[in-house]
């Protein structure tokens, strides 16, 4: 993806949430010279990955597979001290699939906060093969239990959440307009513990047609960015 296109989907993203006075922390909106000036003392952002986030899933049609997010807070997978939670908002476009995937590890809440109706297609996974199984399972929406069949779809709208527990594959896209969605969880590892039905990538090749508007946590390690004091 372009730079240039980056940065118009982050802008369009800090709007969306501002229609919901959705509140990030401040660095949310440093420029590349204040990240670079603060490297010293954000170490624990980049090793976590926290910030802002995207990904067109190496498909290259961001808006038909593809999302943007913004990781608030996460612990360190491989520390045993460190918190062992996560927090994420996320901007689902209208029609906009985040493909089939489980994590072997992650329980996390899916929270519908706002906008249009969040559709979740659901199928267990097999644990030995891993490949969608045919029995059926329970999912807890807002802690109330519901049987569910294979690929069953459930609709969320603004203020219900759903539980995902580990080796349940899970679709999800928005309809009748963008979502606004948190994420609640578990430690979050994107590295280790995303098992996607077909292999995917997680992020995107950047041309660099432009200057970054924000830093995505994929600029983190790029040495271009001057940040790479770890
Ligand atoms: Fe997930």
């Amino acid at each position: 993806m372009q730079r240039s296109e980056i940065n118009g989907l982050v802008k369009e993203a800090e709007e969306f949430l501002e229609q919901f006075r959705f509140k990030l922390p401040p660095w949310a909106s440093w420029d590349l010279d204040t990240w670079r000036k603060e490297s010293p003392r954000t170490r624990q952002i980049r090793e976590r990955y926290l910030g802002w986030d995207l990904t067109d899933f190496g498909q290259g049609d961001f808006f038909k597979r593809g999302l943007l997010l913004f990781t608030i807070r996460n612990g360190d997978p491989r520390k045993r001290a460190s918190k062992t939670y996560a927090e994420k908002i996320l901007v689902i476009r209208d029609n906009q699939e985040t493909p089939y995937h489980f994590h072997w590890q992650k329980t996390e809440d899916i929270i519908n906060r706002g906008g249009g109706t969040l559709v979740l297609e659901l199928t267990p996974a097999d644990h030995t093969t891993e490949e969608p199984a045919q029995d059926d399972f329970t999912v807890y929406v807002d802690g109330i239990a519901r049987k569910c069949e294979p690929r069953h779809r459930v609709r969320l709208e603004p203020g219900e959440s759903i539980t995902l527990e580990p080796y349940l594959y899970h679709r999800f896209w928005a309809e009748g307009g963008a979502v606004l969605a948190g994420e609640v969880s578990k430690v979050n590892d994107d590295k280790r513990d995303n098992r996607f039905l077909e292999p995917l990538g997680r992020f995107p090749r950047v041309e660099e047609d432009d200057a970054p508007y924000r830093l995505l946590v994929f600029d983190y390690d790029n040495p271009e960015f001057g940040l790479n004091d770890r």
